[in-house]
């Protein structure tokens, strides 16, 4: 793998291969010593355009976990306000010999246009870019999913028969079109529900199907409910009259929570907005894998660092190297 870039074009068996080498590293993790030494001499550099504490600090533990060094590079404070291009930036960091640069930017499209603008020879991942894409959040929740159905039977498998609605601000949101493209292309079902305003118009081409009253959507029982964060920092507009009103029309209650099937499971990416999109008793519930999806991502983002920058090493797998 050269870079991560989308879920849209990541293959089936791409993405099974991730999600198996996660697999791997998260038995690693367990242990008493949770250091590999397999990407040592390694540089990884986090650039990050946008503000961001759990995703920076997660690609930055699972870097530290494979021993990579790794230098963080946040914008605020940079040269980038005092007006550097991303051009300039990229080429200090080739310059530095960084191996890997993980990304994230308010821009969709950043990443791409660094993987491919010839700036850099590093891999290149990205961690979330405007409203585009978040590979590796999609992966950390196919993961997430995949373990609480299969458990210790999850490697290999997809998601073949399995339903998921994604309820909320899917306009602004690249989690939910990155889980869109990889749970379909996984096998599962997909439902979003949110208010026609913050339906995003191109939808229409989604593999998915559209509903509008999230207590119709849930009497469905999915196996996996996953909220989204109501983005007021990109909401240029008034997309709902009152929070108030979200949060009875489409937020997820005790009440909705009681209503779900027993082994349905209640996700968000984080940061929550309690209260609005979630309400505390969801949140905090034995079915929310909330602080799962933040352990799981870890295992996630040394996967993809591994397949990225030791991917050419055909003659050990993961699993030899963690021994
Ligand atoms: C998401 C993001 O930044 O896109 N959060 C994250 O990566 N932890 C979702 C969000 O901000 O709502």
């Amino acid at each position: 793998m050269r870079h991560l870039l989308d879920t849209k074009t990541l293959s089936r068996e791409e993405a099974l291969r991730i999600l198996d080498v996660a697999e791997d590293m998260r038995d690693t993790q367990s242990r008493e010593i949770r250091k590999l030494p397999t990407l040592r001499g390694k540089t990884v550099v986090n650039l990050f355009f946008e503000d961001s504490t759990r995703t920076r600090i997660s690609f930055e533990a699972a870097a530290k976990r494979l021993s990579a060094d790794v230098i963080n590079f946040s914008a605020k404070g940079s040269s980038v306000s005092k007006g550097e291009s991303l051009q300039d930036t990229a080429q200090t960091l080739q310059a530095m010999g960084a191996d890997a640069v993980v990304i994230r930017h308010g821009a969709s499209g950043a990443p791409h246009t660094l993987a491919t603008s010839g700036w850099i020879s590093a891999g290149v991942v990205n961690a979330g870019d405007g409203t585009h894409e978040h590979p590796t959040q999609a992966l950390l929740d196919a993961f997430t999913i995949r373990k609480r159905t299969f458990g210790d039977d999850s490697r290999g498998r997809d998601l073949e028969g399995l339903s998921v609605t994604i309820v909320g601000d899917v306009l602004h949101s690249r989690v939910a079109r990155s889980n869109v493209w990889l749970l379909t292309s996984l096998g599962a079902r997909v439902t979003l529900v949110a208010p026609p305003t913050l339906v995003p118009q191109d939808v229409s081409a989604w593999p998915v199907r559209i509903a509008y009253d999230l207590d119709e959507a849930l009497a469905s029982g999915p196996d996996a409910v996953m909220m989204l964060r109501i983005q007021l920092e990109r909401m240029t507009a008034a997309y709902f009259p009152t929070e108030r009103e979200y949060s009875r029309r489409w937020g997820l209650d005790a009440e909705r929570l009681a209503a779900l099937p027993a082994g349905s499971i209640v996700m968000h990416p984080g940061p929550m907005n309690r209260g609005l999109e979630i309400s505390a008793d969801a949140a905090d519930s034995p079915r929310s894998t909330v602080l799962e999806q933040v352990a799981n991502g870890v295992s996630v983002r040394m996967a993809a660092l591994y397949l990225l920058l030791a991917g050419e090493r055909t003659d050990t797998t993961a699993e030899e190297d963690a021994r």
